[in-house]
């Protein structure tokens, strides 16, 4: 039995990078080749055996809702004309899987959204995926790697890659020592939210893949807003790491940043290579 259970899958924001193509779509339904953003992120929550998803949303974002849904006119239009394929994968994972929503109302940060998430999880560790992360490894997905780690130290897990130091202040930074003689697991001992390059303590950044205790909850009803005006999912988790309670992992694979142009530029690249294997 899997010790995590559900991903909770914080879809709020207003992506506001991608603007105009997200004033009237949702970020997460923005499609690299055929598929939108959010149903990578499914899939690899289901590929760590996760089946039930949790999403937040807010205003203009139904559309998440009905990809994860039957679609009968659809299903009867194209009926016996060979295009059953190209939903295939969709339906089996909506019959897999288990869907809830909540709203956020205000956008008040990440942090927020995840507790937003609180009447969905309840008192049980879950996985966090930022579907425009998008990360991709042929052997185990990284939601996988990291419920490994989880199931060693039984405490929060964020998943981290080596940046630019001249990228710090695009991202959450840890300081921490290096565990169990590993190159890629280390105990946290501090977190600084987009810090400048020069205030940084490492060029470790957070990506969009966290397995959070259910504590959380409460320290994020404690966590004031931080950094710009928003209350910050690091700072919460500055406080578990005070405990010794966070554990940063060097995941195996390789991460798009699709809330960037380059970075959905370049996952586009990517996945059209691995689909066409002759194109070089
Ligand atoms: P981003 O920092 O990428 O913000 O949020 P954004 O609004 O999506 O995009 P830009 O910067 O305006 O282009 C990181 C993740 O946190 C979620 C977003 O949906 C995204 O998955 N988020 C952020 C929320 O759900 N609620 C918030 O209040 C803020």
């Amino acid at each position: 039995m899997n010790s995590i259970k559900k991903c909770l899958f914080p879809a709020a924001g207003y992506g506001t990078r991608f603007l105009p193509a997200t004033k009237a779509t949702p970020k997460e339904m923005l499609p690299i080749l055929t598929k939108p953003l959010i149903q990578y992120g499914v899939e690899e929550a289901i590929e760590a055996n996760i089946t039930t998803m949790a999403i937040i949303t807010g205003r203009g974002k139904r559309a998440i809702e009905d990809h994860f849904d039957i679609s009968y006119e659809l299903e009867h239009q194209i009926k016996d004309t060979g295009k059953e394929v190209l939903i295939s994968e969709i339906r089996s994972i909506i019959k897999t899987c288990t869907f809830s929503y909540t709203r956020q109302i205000e956008m008040k940060g990440l942090g927020h959204a995840i507790l937003c998430g609180e009447t969905l999880i309840g008192d049980e560790p879950f996985a966090v995926v930022l579907a425009d992360d998008l990360c991709s490894n042929d052997d185990e997905g990284i939601l996988s790697q990291m419920i490994k780690i989880y199931d060693k130290y039984q405490c929060s897990i964020v998943a981290i890659e080596k940046i630019p130091m001249s990228e710090t202040n695009k991202y959450g930074v840890i300081a921490g020592n290096l565990v169990d003689n590993t190159d890629d697991i280390y105990r946290v001992t501090d977190m600084v939210e987009k810090p400048d390059p020069k205030d940084a303590p490492t060029n470790m950044a957070i990506i969009g893949r966290y397995i959070l205790t259910p504590d959380i909850f409460k320290i994020l009803k404690n966590t004031p807003p931080g950094k710009g005006g928003e209350i910050q999912i690091t700072d919460a988790l500055l406080e578990q790491a005070k405990e010794g309670n966070v554990i940063a992992f060097k995941f195996k694979g390789k991460r798009f940043d699709c809330g960037s142009i380059d970075g959905f530029v370049e996952a586009t690249n990517y996945f059209y290579k691995k689909s066409k294997p002759s194109i070089t």
